[in-house]
């Protein structure tokens, strides 16, 4: 089980920045480090649900900064950054968080829909952890990214987003190794399904959303909350030898080898499991 929100203060005072804040995993995430005693520099694409997801935290207005952002604007997300360090006396953890998904194959999307996948999954890490580097030197602070299991195996119909989440996770390797020097961890978290708007959007009804968690050996899509849990964990001391990980938030989707599900498969047609061990009667017999 996860501590209940805000039993912990491990971000008392702190400063966190965190993009695509406005819902879902990244509003959880601010909820999360809320709780637990941190400064927010929070931003979204979408203004109106931002301010709406921020006013709820119930913040002092001096320990909240917001702005409204398109994370694939390089200058406008290093803006972002060092206006948020402004406002609240410098930085200790960025949270990469923003994300589209992206469907089709590599010959059904557009060279405009894979740009635009590019630029807001991947370009926009490199935009939000090169523009806060200096300030996480002089914090000795850290980075969160939210990865994806899409970024360690294929799926099907994904490329787009699949090529862009890889990207974050070897670039969350990659600044791990390069910053360790600075004293500045970097890690990401890897989510399986969550039940945010963007799988929500994608798997529409019931039915679709039932085959979904028959994939999951705990059954269940995770919480955008049971990701920000993961995301404060590896923000927080209690991570502070770990740097360069991957962490698989995913009900154990990642853990199994894709073959069919016979134990399933004997248990929902009442079949005795015996059966499986058992040689198969040669024909004719
Ligand atoms: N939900 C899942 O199953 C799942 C699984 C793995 C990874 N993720 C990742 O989690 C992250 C958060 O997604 P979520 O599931 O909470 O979805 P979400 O759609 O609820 O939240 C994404 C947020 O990012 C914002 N955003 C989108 N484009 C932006 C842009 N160009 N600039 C600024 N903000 C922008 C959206 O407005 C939204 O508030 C994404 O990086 C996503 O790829 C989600």
């Amino acid at each position: 089980m996860t501590e209940p929100l805000g039993s912990m203060r491990r971000f008392a005072g702190k400063a966190v920045a965190i993009t695509g804040a406005a819902s879902g995993i990244g509003a959880a995430a601010a909820a999360r480090f809320a709780a637990e005693g941190a400064r927010l520099a929070l931003c979204d694409l979408n203004a109106d649900r931002l301010n709406e997801s921020s006013a709820a935290l119930g913040l002092a207005e001096a320990d909240l900064f917001v702005r409204a952002v398109d994370v694939s604007d390089g200058a406008a997300v290093e803006a972002f950054v060092a206006d948020a360090a402004a406002a609240l006396g410098g930085l200790d953890v960025l949270v990469n968080n923003a994300g589209i998904g992206c469907f089709g194959h590599v010959d059904e999307i557009t060279p405009e829909q894979w740009r635009r996948t590019l630029a807001v999954d991947l370009d926009a890490v490199f935009f939000g952890s090169r523009a806060a580097l200096p300030y996480l030197r002089e914090s000795q602070g850290c980075i969160v990214n939210t990865a994806s299991i899409s970024g360690a195996f294929g799926d099907p119909g994904l490329v787009a987003y699949n090529v862009a989440k890889a990207g974050v996770i070897n670039l969350t390797r990659n600044m791990a190794v390069d910053h360790a020097d600075d004293g500045i961890r970097v890690n990401c978290i890897c989510p399986g399904g969550a039940a945010t708007t963007m799988i929500k959007a994608h798997t529409r009804d019931e039915p679709i959303m039932a085959e979904y968690e028959r994939l999951v050996p705990m059954g269940r899509l995770g919480t955008p909350e049971e990701m920000a849990a993961g995301i404060a964990f590896l923000a927080s001391a209690d991570a502070s030898y770990i740097t360069g990980h991957a962490l698989t938030i995913d009900g154990g989707v990642t853990a199994q080898t894709g073959q069919p599900n016979f134990d399933r498969i004997y248990r929902e047609r009442g079949w005795d499991k015996k059966m499986l061990a058992r040689k198969p009667e040669p024909e004719g017999r």
